[in-house]
């Protein structure tokens, strides 16, 4: 697995640079977000061992937003979610890169705020590209 990352992560440096997603780097990127999120396939397979500040990110792609059985959501992002916002890859993007202001255009609500503290501002198309793999 460690080869045949590295392999892959040393064809994309000499082969892809100009490729804007990768959901590799995405991957190897994950360290950022294990200290609040765990990635817990639907029959319990344990994908990322992480923290549980954050819900489980397994299976985003096509599930509304802030749905998560059993993780209690901050009440801007149920409401996105109620408001009938699926999780696609260009909202993924958006979110990752700034959970509040994403909120706050998504609610038109300028005080809302996100219960994720946290703000990944370099390679947040990778991450997206990797959690939408996770299905
Ligand atoms: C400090 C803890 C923390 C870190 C670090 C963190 N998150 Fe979160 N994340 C949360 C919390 C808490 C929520 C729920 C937000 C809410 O309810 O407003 C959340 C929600 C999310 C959601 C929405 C999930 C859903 O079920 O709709 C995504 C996607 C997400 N985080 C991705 C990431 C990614 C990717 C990273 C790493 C780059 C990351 N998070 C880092 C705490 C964190």
């Amino acid at each position: 697995m460690k080869t045949w990352f590295s392999a892959y992560a040393a064809l994309c440096l000499t082969v892809l640079p100009a490729l804007a997603q990768d959901a590799a780097v995405g991957e190897a990127a994950f360290t950022q977000c294990r200290a609040c999120h765990a990635i817990v396939a639907d029959d319990g397979t344990v994908i990322v061992e992480g923290g549980r500040t954050g819900p489980n990110l397994f299976g985003l792609l096509g599930r509304a937003v802030g749905s998560r059985e059993g993780f209690a959501y901050g009440d801007a992002l149920r409401s996105v979610g109620e408001a009938g916002i699926v999780w696609d890859e260009a909202e993924l993007v958006a979110y990752i890169a700034n959970p509040g202001e994403w909120l706050r255009a998504k609610t038109g609500d300028a005080r809302a705020r996100s219960r994720m503290g946290y703000r990944m501002t370099e390679g947040a198309a990778d991450m997206a590209a990797y959690l939408a793999g996770l299905k």
